[in-house]
This record gives C-alpha cells, structure tokens and sequence, in this order.
C-alpha cells in the first residue's frame, strides 16, 4: 500500500558522471553540467511528491576548484543562473533553499547570489533543498572543532562538555537531520568527502546511471530501494 511505504525523510545525493555523459555523446563537458540541470529539476519534483522532507545536492565541493578555471567559471555562471532562474518555481512549489559549505571563497556577486535565493525561499515548507557548495565534509568538521577550540580557548567551554550532539550543532548542517539515504549516481562507490558525520546511519546506493539521465523514473525507483532495506543502527 503506497502510505505504508518507507520514506527516506532525508536524501542526499552526489550527482556524478556529468563528463562522462558528454563524452560519450560526442559533447563538450559544460554541456553534460547543463543536461545536469534538467535532472536536479526533476529530482526536485520528484522527492517533493515522494514525501521526502530534506533533499541535498552535492553541487560543488572545495576539491572542484582543482578543475580548469574555464570549468569553474562555467560551474559557478551555470549554477548561479539556474537556481536563481529556478526560485519562482522553487517558491511556487514550497521549497526552500539552503547552502552548505565556505562562503569565503566565492566572488561578491556569486555571495549575493546565493544569500538573495536563500531569503527568497526562506518560507517554504514542502521540501528543504541543501545545495552543498564549496563543501567537503573535512573541511566542515575542522572548521568546527577549531570553533570549539576557540571556545575552550577562551574558558567559554570545558573540554568534558564536548559530546557527538555538540559537534553536530558546530556543523553546517547543525539543525538539518541527518541523510537517510545516500546516492551516488555513475557507478563510483566512494563518499568523497561529503556528509561524512551525518553519514553515520545512512542507507548507500550507487546506480551505474550518469547524473544527466538520473529523471523521475530513476528517482522512484532509487526509492524503491530504500524501502527494501532494513535499518538496524547497530541493533538486532
Ligand atoms: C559531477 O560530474 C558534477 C559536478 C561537479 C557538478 C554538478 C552540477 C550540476 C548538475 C549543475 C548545476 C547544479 C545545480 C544544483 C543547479 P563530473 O563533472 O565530475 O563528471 P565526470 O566524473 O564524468 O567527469
């Protein structure tokens, strides 16, 4: 029966093969990014339908600066323009966008971007969508743990009150509830450095499907999978 499916309250995805798309359509690899897009649309929709409260994209992560400057401008203009091309739709549908990850390396226009969508979003209620952008999750936990070290430092803190909750409310994901689900499309089987504390508990899945033609149907049917799964937390 459809209500008594297993809902993944939170999904988070690393949406992977962009170039490799292109390549093997004879295409440039700017042009799989913007076939890329098409597919967050329809994720989006999709998890909203679905039920799923929480949605996390692994946009743009702090080792993708390595890419070819060309590459990481066309990356920053693609995003920029679509997501904000997007937010009357996004507003329209009950989304509200959140980014994770520095905010101190990108230009003032980019920054204005990005806090302008965040804002204009900020009452919906449908579906929270976190766009993790200049992120890795090493970088997340060393900013905190100096975070509290500073504390310490300044006799703010005792190191005995440091517990798991007080390291996760120092994360950028401090009242975001962790991923249920994780799924990283091309085939790759690696976390690369992302969510890896909120990872925890999470169900993976790696379809061999490249980010460009991960639709709708691959959406449900990756839910599918997570429904099948049976979640212990270390219990019998
Ligand atoms: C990985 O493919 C994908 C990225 C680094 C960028 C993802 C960006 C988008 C889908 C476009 C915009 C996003 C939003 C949220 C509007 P890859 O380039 O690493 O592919 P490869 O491993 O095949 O080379």
């Amino acid at each position: 029966m459809e209500s008594m499916k297993r809902i993944p309250h939170h999904v988070a995805i690393i949406m992977d093969g962009n170039g490799r798309w292109a390549k093997s359509h004879g295409k440039e690899r700017y042009e799989g990014h913007i076939e890329g897009v098409q597919s967050v649309r329809e994720c989006i929709k999709a998890a909203s339908r679905y039920g799923v409260r929480y949605l996390t994209l692994y946009a743009f992560s702090t080792e993708n600066w390595g890419r070819p400057q060309e590459e990481v401008d066309a990356l920053m203009e693609l995003f920029c323009k679509s997501v904000m091309a997007e937010t009357p739709e996004l507003v329209a549908q009950g989304v509200q966008v959140r980014f994770i990850g520095r905010r101190d390396r990108f230009s003032e226009k980019v920054c204005e971007h990005l806090t302008r969508i965040e804002s204009d979003t900020a009452a919906g209620q449908t579906l929270t969508l976190v766009l993790a952008f200049d992120y890795s999750s090493r970088d997340e936990i060393t900013a905190a743990v100096r975070a509290l070290a500073q504390r310490v430092a300044k006799g703010e803190l005792q190191p005995e009150e440091i517990d798991e909750p007080m390291i996760a409310r120092s994360l950028y994901t401090a009242d975001i509830p962790d991923p249920d689900f994780i799924i990283r499309t091309s085939g790759e089987c690696r976390l690369s450095n992302f969510l890896l504390w909120q990872a925890s508990y999470a169900e993976m899945y790696f379809p061999t499907t490249m980010w460009p033609d991960f639709r709708q149907d691959e959406f449900f049917e990756a839910m599918e999978v997570f429904a099948q799964r049976d979640r212990r937390y270390g219990k019998l």
